[in-house]
């Protein structure tokens, strides 16, 4: 059926995305990445942008896409998976960049860039490698804030998010 294998598709086209954006929420903490500095007043990025998260997302992402090739037999799903970990890295810290410049505080909700910034900027990176077809492209968008507001309310339960969003 052409839903399920679409919905195939986009898991797997955007899992290491996934991988990266929830190891960085697990294991971060430590050394903000704006080092604390302001501009114009405001924090650059905030206390929830952090090296470790930064490294840790890019290392477990990018092996996430190393597993998924050996896995799929698929040298391009290494690549592409470096790219989207990487992406969706960036695209989380812009987003905290924006929330900043709009006098938003970390860890204050702004919903759909919170939920979309990752897979938006994975895509962008991961389409350098290989581009998904817009079909997929959507399903990714739709599923995602469903998916990742239920996973944050999980991170909240178990105390690793201090708020369930
Ligand atoms: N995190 C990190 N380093 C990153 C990305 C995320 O350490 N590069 C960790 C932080 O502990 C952060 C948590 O993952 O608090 C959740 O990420 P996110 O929801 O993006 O950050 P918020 O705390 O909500 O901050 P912001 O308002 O800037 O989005
Ligand atoms: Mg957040």
């Amino acid at each position: 059926m052409y839903l399920f294998n679409l919905i195939y598709r986009a898991v797997i086209y955007i899992f290491p995305a996934y991988i990266a954006n929830s190891t960085a929420l697990i294991f971060g903490g430590g050394k903000p990445i704006d080092k604390g500095k302001k501009f114009k007043g405001k924090r650059i990025l905030g206390d929830g942008k952090t090296y470790r998260g930064l490294f840790m997302g890019f290392i477990f992402g990018s092996l996430s896409g190393w597993g998924l090739s050996i896995a799929l037999s698929d040298p391009i799903i290494l690549k592409l998976g470096i790219a989207l970990s990487l992406g969706a890295l960036l695209g989380d810290i812009f987003a905290s960049f924006l929330k900043r410049r709009f006098n938003k505080k970390r860890g204050s909700s702004v919903p759909l860039l919170d939920q979309l910034d990752f897979v938006v900027g994975a895509v962008l990176a991961g389409s350098i490698v290989k581009t998904p077809s817009l079909h997929v492209f959507l399903l990714i968008i739709i599923i995602t804030p469903i998916l990742h507001l239920f996973t944050n309310f999980l991170a909240y339960l178990v105390g690793l998010k201090k708020e369930p969003w």
